[in-house]
């Protein structure tokens, strides 16, 4: 059991936002293979919300399944944030999570996102008025600081301790890093001994369940929160869930339920999006599945054309068909391609490798 303010969890592992990703279809899918409790929505802006502008709408879109259910929201006008706070809350949602870390110039220019680490006061301001005007939990999303002269985090940690906050989320690379260079564990146990008790979450790279014990091992976080693994391997939070809890490894998903999950994870994109959109937007969901398929660049050459749900069939009936010369449904050789000058090389591609794939933001951050 966890706990965030009134909130009890039965899972101390969340999805982080990843803008543009973490909607209905992929939450829902993710919740269906368990070990995750507490999940989020793509940043939202205060000021959309408020004006009730359809993109902004779609993004909060959810269903009873969907829940427990923050949506994060970023902005810098107080009164903004707390409106469009209490409009989530009459829409009932679990918590609203205040966005600190989005180094996005769209995002700072206006004083959100990691705008908010460099104004301590202005920042536990608006806080504390959106925490005396809801009921439900207010948790924020911080990263390190504005740069590594500047790690504002545990200063402004303790500071939104004080001024109410149920949980604090810490991505552990400052803004001037964006997603290079690695995440410094010693950052987030800084703001986990700076706060008295509120529970810290940490975050980042965290794509196995060894990652996660070792982020909270390294750290002493309460809780760890997963974004880009999680698209990686939709399995991780029960994986991890069950790794941290019994010290034992799962066995990996079998191919079969790899294609049972992906196949779920279109149909609610469909049933979600229409056909056309759905289908679309799948087309960058779907050689994440395809990554952990051994050979599939005959799959995704053709999964990322994909227009309809009865064109998926096709191409997912082809592709089985195919890989069934190489590999049997535990993903071993077929003994015909036993001998080491049959193997395709495209097997032998490490996972790490693979990983370093994960997308990110590009380019330098002043023109995010
Ligand atoms: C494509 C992309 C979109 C993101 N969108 C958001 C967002 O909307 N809100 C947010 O707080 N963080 C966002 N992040 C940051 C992630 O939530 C997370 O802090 C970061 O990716 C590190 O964690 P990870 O390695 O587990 O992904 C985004 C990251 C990526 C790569």
């Amino acid at each position: 059991m966890f706990r965030i303010g009134p909130l009890k969890l039965q899972s101390n592992l969340f999805l982080s936002p990843l803008a543009g990703y973490t909607n209905l279809p992929f939450r829902l899918t993710l919740r269906e293979l368990g070990g995750l409790d507490l999940a989020t929505t793509d940043l939202v802006n205060a000021r959309s919300l408020l004006e009730k502008n359809s993109k902004a709408l779609q993004l909060i879109a959810s269903c009873p399944e969907d829940r427990p259910l923050a949506v994060q929201l970023f902005g810098s006008v107080p009164e903004e944030m707390r409106d469009a706070a209490l409009y989530l809350e009459s829409a009932g949602v679990s918590a609203v999570d205040i966005n600190m870390g989005c180094p996005v110039r769209k995002v700072c220019k206006v004083g959100g996102g990691s705008a908010m680490m460099t104004e301590h006061a202005n920042t536990a301001k608006l806080v504390k008025g959106m925490v005396e005007a809801l009921k439900i939990p207010v948790t924020v999303k911080m990263r390190l600081g504005w740069n590594d002269e500047n790690w504002t985090a545990p200063d402004l940690a303790r500071a939104l301790e004080d001024a109410g906050v149920a949980a604090i989320a810490v991505h552990g690379r400052t803004r001037e890093q964006g997603f290079s260079g690695t995440v410094k564990l010693a950052g987030i146990r800084a703001v986990v001994q700076a706060v008295r008790s509120v529970p810290v979450i940490g975050n980042g790279d965290v794509t196995t369940p060894q990652a996660v014990r070792h982020m909270m091992e390294e750290t002493g976080c309460a809780g760890v929160s997963i974004g880009r693994g999680a698209f990686y391997n939709p399995w991780i939070f029960t994986q991890s869930l069950h790794y941290l809890r019994t010290g034992e490894l799962l066995p990996e998903p079998s191919f079969s339920e790899r294609i049972r999950v992906m196949t779920r994870h279109l149909d609610r994109m469909v049933q979600v999006f229409g056909e056309v959109h759905g289908c679309r937007m799948f087309r960058k969901v779907a050689p994440w599945y395809a990554k952990r398929f051994g050979p599939a660049s005959v799959f995704n050459r053709r999964i990322v054309r994909l227009e309809t749900r009865a064109e998926y069939d096709g191409i997912l009936g082809d592709y089985i068909a195919w890989r069934r010369q190489f590999l049997d449904e535990s993903g071993n050789l077929q003994p015909n391609y036993r001998s080491p000058p049959m193997v395709p090389s495209f097997m032998q591609e490490p996972d790490a490798a693979r990983r370093e794939s994960i997308p990110v933001p590009k380019g330098p951050v002043e023109i995010w």
